[in-house]
């Protein structure tokens, strides 16, 4: 195991009707005017906006509104968001939404209190140091975003879509009532559960040993976001299917299962270039990657990816031929995305062959060689290899 520091510093208020108790907590961190920010107008048609104010007045707390955050958040909002937090002279950004809103949350946040462009930390020219205090009442399992490290925005001008990853990304407070995702179409819980999955399996993909703890708890994670997602697309009113998926959401980001080892995020650096392109679903995009990721890189550790064929998809170990068992591992967790709604082709994205190599050559660049990839080191070769075999 690696050496490692790990603070998640946000308080999380789980359960039934915790947006109802936003108030109390805000008043308690110091807050006195708050940007409520939120998205196309869920949160507003299911009252849930209406609860989160009448709460927000009980506690003498004044705020304005913002809303408009596109899935795959854009810069634009972000500027606006900006103007409005410093005109209003706003003391909280308080998120009302999924992963999108809350990024766009997190950027304003950082922009109000930077005297430049705030893209400067999207785009590697400067590093936030200083942040307006934020928080996030959340609306879909999915990002993690509600206390994860990391913010990803898009500049739509270029459809460049970069992320930020900073301890100031963490929020201080996050309600998490799994009553709030059961008014969601059961393609974007899946596209949710997609996502928390993938994010348990960038970590568990890894070339460190001895990280056999975090292994299992890893596993038995996504063994049950694998049950409760199959319960909650079928029945979205399945409290404690959206119970499992809430907290999975927020484990799954916040690095409980991912300290001491070395990570890949290949995968979503190229899903990136998918949804910046196309403006599909994050997790859609992940459906359609994850698995020929897995397919291309095997063969390099046959014996992890067995060794998740086994444990979370309980496939039966084949000691003579461990690739055998790997790879009915990748192929379970492709039936396993297929049962849930899910796309596995590029077709199937509506993204067009044609565009491969750029994709391949646009995506982010995250180590000091030029590769992409913590666990496997990817050219631009190796991603639109993969892209191709993702060109079903
Ligand atoms: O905008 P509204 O009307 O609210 O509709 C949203 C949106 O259309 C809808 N929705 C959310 N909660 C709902 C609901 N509809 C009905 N009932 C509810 N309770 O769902 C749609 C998708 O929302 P979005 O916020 O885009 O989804 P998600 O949470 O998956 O966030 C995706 C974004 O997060 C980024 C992704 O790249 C993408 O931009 N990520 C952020 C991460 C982070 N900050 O740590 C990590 C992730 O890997 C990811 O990259
Ligand atoms: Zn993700």
């Amino acid at each position: 195991m690696l050496n490692f520091t790990h603070c998640v510093p946000t308080r999380f208020v789980f359960g039934r009707g915790v947006e109802n108790e936003v108030g109390k907590y805000l008043k308690e961190v110091g807050a006195t005017k708050a940007l409520i920010h939120f998205g196309g107008g869920s949160a507003v048609r299911s009252g849930l906006i209406g609860r989160v104010e009448r709460s927000l007045d009980e506690a003498g707390i004044a705020y304005v509104e913002l809303g408009g955050a596109q899935p795959n958040p854009r810069d634009t909002l972000v500027y606006k968001g900006i103007e409005l937090a410093r005109a209003e002279k706003v003391d909280f950004i308080l998120a009302v939404g999924g992963g999108s809103v809350i990024d766009s949350s997190k950027a304003i946040a950082h922009g109000t209190c930077y005297d430049g462009d705030f893209w400067d930390f999207f785009c590697g020219k400067a590093k936030p140091v200083t942040t307006l205090p934020f928080g996030a009442v959340l609306t879909m399992s999915a990002a993690g975003s509600e206390s994860s490290n990391s913010c990803v925005i898009t500049q739509e001008s270029t459809k460049t879509k970069r992320g930020l990853r900073s301890e100031l990304n963490r929020c201080r407070l996050a309600f998490m009532d799994p009553e709030l995702p059961m008014t969601l179409p059961p393609y974007q819980i899946a596209c949710g559960a997609t996502d928390i999955l993938a994010h348990m399996m960038e970590r568990y993909f890894t070339s460190t040993d001895g990280v056999d703890l975090i292994d299992r708890m890893a596993e038995g994670a996504m063994t049950a976001v694998i049950a409760a997602a199959r319960t909650a697309v079928k029945k979205p009113d399945d409290y404690d299917a959206q119970a499992q998926l809430m907290w999975a959401s927020t484990v799954a980001h916040n690095d409980t299962v991912g300290v001491g080892r070395v990570q890949d995020w290949g995968s979503h650096q190229i899903e990136h270039e998918l949804s910046a392109l196309y403006d599909v679903a994050h997790g859609a995009g992940l459906a359609v990657v994850f698995p020929a990721w897995m397919r291309y890189h095997m063969d390099k550790d046959v014996m992890r990816f067995a060794q998740f064929a086994v444990r979370v998809y309980n496939c039966e170990m084949d000691f003579q031929h461990p690739e055998v068992t790997a790879l009915r591992g990748i192929e379970a967790h492709e039936q396993f995305l297929r049962d849930i709604g899910m796309p596995l082709t590029l077709k199937e994205l509506g993204a067009r062959t044609e565009d491969i190599p750029a994709l391949a050559a646009k995506t982010k660049k995250t180590n000091p060689d030029g590769t992409t990839g913590g666990t496997f080191h990817m050219t631009p070769q190796d991603i639109e290899a993969i892209l191709r075999i993702a060109d079903r």
